[in-house]
């Protein structure tokens, strides 16, 4: 049987599987390895399951053992990764696309919903029993009918314009190129992101975290917005200069903004923790029991089709 390191914990469901099909080195602990501890375990394997929490730069790819080749990502992301290192040492990287996209456009909209009607204050005064309904305590703003732009228009994105059909939104997107018409369905391209800013009272963010896309929301084409925009990051933290965030937050130019990711996750720049309009989540987006059941099985696969059956998996990334 060929073996596998497993960096981190996985459901219960997916380490049986993993199981039946390799000799496995699981994590029950969850704990994070170091770099060193990494290299050590993974002496001996064939491939790594790998997750966002598990950096492999350069210098981490090098130091692999020449067995090891395949990671295979637990995410649809793999910023975590140098997969240009990877492939110069002729390891496969994959990924799991499509499972989380429900899961992760529901978290878009909750943000755009929590950070427009307010939540955060909301819960707090209700939790301190402090308020009195009025006619205008809280007053947020309504998405129905408004602009969304949306910065990113994979299946992520798509899948937040279908949901935000039902509440009569107007869909506004930016992509490299524009989306054939029946992906489209109605959405407007802009090639230019400041023209898509131009457009948007409300954007969600659902494009890779890359070097491309690394403050693209920064103090230049911030300005480019409607006064009082919300908006919803639930693709990564990078995207998002904050310091240039937390100024138009701080001034009204932005209303109010969803969070679900961060630069450096865990760690929160500490200023946002000052601001009322602000509607975090510690990295939900693909956290429900199916959708991570699902991820799993996705990686899983990636790893059988490539050591067990010699083929080239279906979600290799380089
Ligand atoms: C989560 O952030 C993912 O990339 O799947």
């Amino acid at each position: 049987m060929k073996k596998i390191l497993v960096t981190r914990k996985l459901l219960q469901e997916n380490d049986e599987r993993i199981s039946s099909l390799f000799d496995v080195k699981l994590n029950h602990e969850d704990k994070l390895y170091s770099s060193d501890e990494l290299i050590k375990l993974s002496e001996g394997c064939d491939g790594i399951l790998a997750f966002t929490t598990t950096p492999f730069n350069e210098e981490m790819i090098n130091r692999l053992p020449e067995s090891i080749k395949i990671i295979s990502n637990y995410a649809v992301g793999y910023g975590n990764i140098d997969i240009e290192a990877a492939k110069k040492r002729g390891i496969a990287v994959t990924n799991t696309p499509e499972v989380l996209t429900d899961a992760t456009a529901d978290i878009s909209i909750l943000l755009l919903l929590g950070a427009s009607r307010r939540a955060y204050e909301g819960r707090k005064a209700a939790e301190k029993e402090n308020w009195l309904w009025s006619t205008d305590y809280l007053i947020g703003k309504q998405m129905t009918g408004k602009k969304l732009g949306i910065l990113g228009m994979g299946r992520i994105g798509r899948a937040v314009a279908k949901r935000a059909r039902a509440f009569d939104m107007e869909i506004h997107y930016h992509n490299r190129n524009p989306l054939s018409k029946d992906l489209e369905e109605g959405a407007i391209y802009h090639k230019d992101i400041n023209d898509l800013f131009r457009n948007s009272e409300f954007l969600s963010i659902n494009c890779p975290g890359s070097k491309d896309t690394e403050n693209l929301i920064n103090e230049k084409t911030i300005k480019n917005f409607p006064d009082g925009v919300v908006i919803a990051n639930a693709a990564r933290g990078e995207v998002i200069d904050d310091e240039a965030m937390i100024k138009a937050m701080q001034n009204g130019k932005v209303f109010a903004l969803g969070l679900d990711v961060y630069r450096g996750e865990p760690k929160i720049n500490n200023k946002y923790l000052k601001l009322d309009n602000l509607f975090l989540l510690p990295h939900l987006g693909s956290a429900t029991t199916k959708t991570r059941i699902a991820m799993g099985d996705r990686a899983i696969d990636n790893l059988d089709t490539l050591l067990n059956q010699n083929k080239e998996p279906k979600d290799k990334v380089n």
